[in-house]
């Protein structure tokens, strides 16, 4: 399976911020903001990622990532030339995919809790077996997102997209998988009257098609887009509050590469040296020596 990071979008709503930057490049607490999401393929076993991002920002994105090697990965680069829909990311990896299930994963969207690893593990598997699966979190304001109905059997039986009057307030997160007919899929759909080419309409073909499953997370789950200033500070506020109770630190992709086996020892020390006199890498310098109890 290979993964899709996309890290267009024009940013505006958090203006000035990201008058010169990317949104996914802004800080979540201690690290850029595309090391969440990227850590969140990782740990669905992906070591083959195609970071979209706009033309402008694509030299910075290539500065921070590189060719994915120091994480034992392999990244390639797509631009966006404007903001045309979620869905255009299939458009944009068709050659790049050449036909492989992939992931694909909003660069603003961040996933932590227990057993994430084991729902991540049954979305890879549904998409081997010719199903695209969806993840549903609860929200308090579910006519800003794409909403899931489902039966009490997790059967779906409607998706909306932004809805007036949502049908329940389960907000499909932005994180999908989908089997090997995806960029068929996606080149049906057509611009929504916002003229954008809407995921949610990519989901509800896979519906149609009797192939969509939806899997809810752990009571406790976190899931947050941090689209706007709020849920900027919000998920600092959330990482170094986790981080600190736990002393674990979230999303560090070395560490996960170093726990999958994808680089060794002395791979990741010598990530830490170079992240200086850092707290991050500090971090990394003890998960090399064992000193991170983890299960
Ligand atoms: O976060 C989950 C929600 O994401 C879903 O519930 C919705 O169904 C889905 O449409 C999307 O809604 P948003 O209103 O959050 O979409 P937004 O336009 O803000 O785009 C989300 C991220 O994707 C944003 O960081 C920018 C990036 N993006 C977006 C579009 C439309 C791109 O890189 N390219 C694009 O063409």
């Amino acid at each position: 399976m290979k993964g899709i990071l996309l890290a267009g979008g024009s940013g505006t709503r958090l203006y000035p911020l990201t008058r010169v930057t990317s949104k996914q490049l802004l800080p979540i607490y201690d690290k850029p903001m595309i090391f969440y999401p990227l850590s969140t393929l990782m740990l669905a076993g992906i070591q083959d990622v195609l970071i979209i991002s706009t033309p402008k920002d694509q030299g910075r994105f290539r500065s921070l990532l590189g060719d994915g090697s120091q994480f034992g990965m392999r990244f390639s680069y797509a631009q966006q030339a404007r903001p045309a829909g979620i869905a255009e990311a299939f458009l944009i990896a068709e050659d790049y995919l050449a036909g492989e299930p992939a992931a694909l994963i909003l660069g603003d969207n961040i996933f932590y809790g227990g057993y994430f690893s084991r729902n991540l593990s049954q979305a890879v598997e549904n998409a081997a077996q010719g199903f695209a699966t969806i993840f549903a979190y609860p929200v308090p304001d579910p006519s800003r997102f794409g909403i899931v109905e489902f039966d009490a059997d997790l059967n779906v039986l409607s998706l909306e997209e932004k809805p007036e009057r949502p049908k329940s307030n389960y907000c499909v997160t932005g994180l999908y998988f989908y089997d090997g007919r995806v960029c068929d899929f996606a080149r049906q759909v057509r611009p929504s009257p916002r003229g954008e080419l809407e995921i949610t309409d990519l989901n509800k073909l896979y519906l149609a098609a009797d192939a969509l499953k939806v899997q809810l997370f752990g009571r406790g789950f976190a899931w947050m887009d941090t689209g706007t200033m709020d849920s900027l500070l919000d998920a600092s506020v959330f990482v170094q509050s986790i981080q600190k109770h736990q002393g674990l630190v979230i999303s560090a992709p070395e560490e996960i590469a170093f726990r999958k086996g994808w680089i060794d020892r002395a791979a990741l020390l010598a990530a830490a040296d170079a992240y200086g006199a850092s707290p991050y890498g500090a971090y990394l310098k003890r998960v090399a020596e064992g000193e991170v109890l983890y299960h």
